[in-house]
């Protein structure tokens, strides 16, 4: 058991904070809400990752369109969750787990959105069917059962937080974004300083949470629905990445694949 210090709100440590993180693997135990929802979506998680729009992405292959309309999703994804955490913010089990200046990302999205549609990218943005259910989802779960939304923040934020530098590393090589950061807003804390340090403090928060095992249980259900949400985003972008595949491809060539199977 480490003890580590707590950051404040603006990001700064304040020295008098000091709080106990059981980060070590002999002070775990089974029934640890981190835990249970680690081991519980480990499939989920491989899933995920060797989906194909995954796949392509960490390969640098994600077309600069393809990467505007999945920022959209999740900045779509994002106003819905950061609204029902707002609205629930004095929850019992949700109280603890509130960090909005360190992990709050819809401005982020917001700016990333601007640079890359322009001033009025509000009006040019919208919510796609692919992405709706999600949406609905979170909205659902936090009008009737807020507890819930512990699961909706740790699969998104957490993975932000682990996965999502490799993501934005990627995409900044391969859509040739500039070095400031713009466009990729969204994959930068600037209220974090260590995410290991933040992933830690987290967990203990969550493990601090005084739930039973059935709403554990409960809890590891929902994020694993969470990540089936964003699998079926991903397949969503996967398909609109094919028929741009093939418009460009028809521009540029003028025969389509079928095409040239046919023999045309
Ligand atoms: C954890 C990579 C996709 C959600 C992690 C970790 C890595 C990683 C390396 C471990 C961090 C640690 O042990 O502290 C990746 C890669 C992905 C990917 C390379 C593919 C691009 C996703 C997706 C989601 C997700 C699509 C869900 C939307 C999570 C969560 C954790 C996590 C919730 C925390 C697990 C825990 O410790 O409880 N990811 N990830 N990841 N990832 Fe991913």
């Amino acid at each position: 058991t480490k003890v580590a210090s707590e950051p404040v709100p603006n990001g700064v440590t304040k020295g008098g904070a000091r709080i106990v993180v059981d980060d070590d693997e002999d002070v775990l135990s089974p029934t640890d809400l981190s835990e249970m929802l680690a081991e519980g979506t480990k499939e989920s998680h491989d899933r995920a990752e060797n989906c194909q729009f995954v796949k392509d992405f960490l390969r640098g292959r994600i077309q600069r369109e393809l990467f505007k309309r999945g920022t959209e999703a999740l900045y779509f994804v994002y106003s819905a969750m950061e609204e029902e955490i707002e609205k629930n913010k004095d929850h019992p089990s949700i109280a603890p787990i509130y960090f909005p200046t360190e992990l709050h990302r819809r401005e982020a999205l917001g700016r990333d959105l601007e640079y890359f549609y322009g001033e009025d990218w509000e009006s040019q943005i919208s919510l796609s069917a692919g992405t709706k259910p999600y949406v609905d989802r979170i909205h659902e779960v936090g009008e009737k059962d807020p507890v819930l939304l512990v699961a909706h923040s740790y699969t998104r934020y957490m993975g932000d937080l682990s996965g999502g530098q490799i993501l934005k590393k990627v995409a900044q090589r391969a859509l040739k974004l500039p070095s400031t950061g713009e466009g990729l807003n969204f994959y930068q804390f600037e209220g974090i300083h260590s995410h290991k340090g933040f992933k830690q403090l987290y967990r203990s928060r969550m493990n601090e949470l005084e739930l039973d095992v059935e709403t554990k249980e409960r809890l590891v259900d929902e994020s694993n629905r969470a990540f089936g949400f964003n699998m079926m985003v991903f397949t969503e972008l996967d398909g609109i990445g094919k028929t741009i595949k093939e418009e460009v491809q028809d521009a540029g060539f003028g025969h389509s694949h079928a095409e040239i199977m046919e023999g045309g």
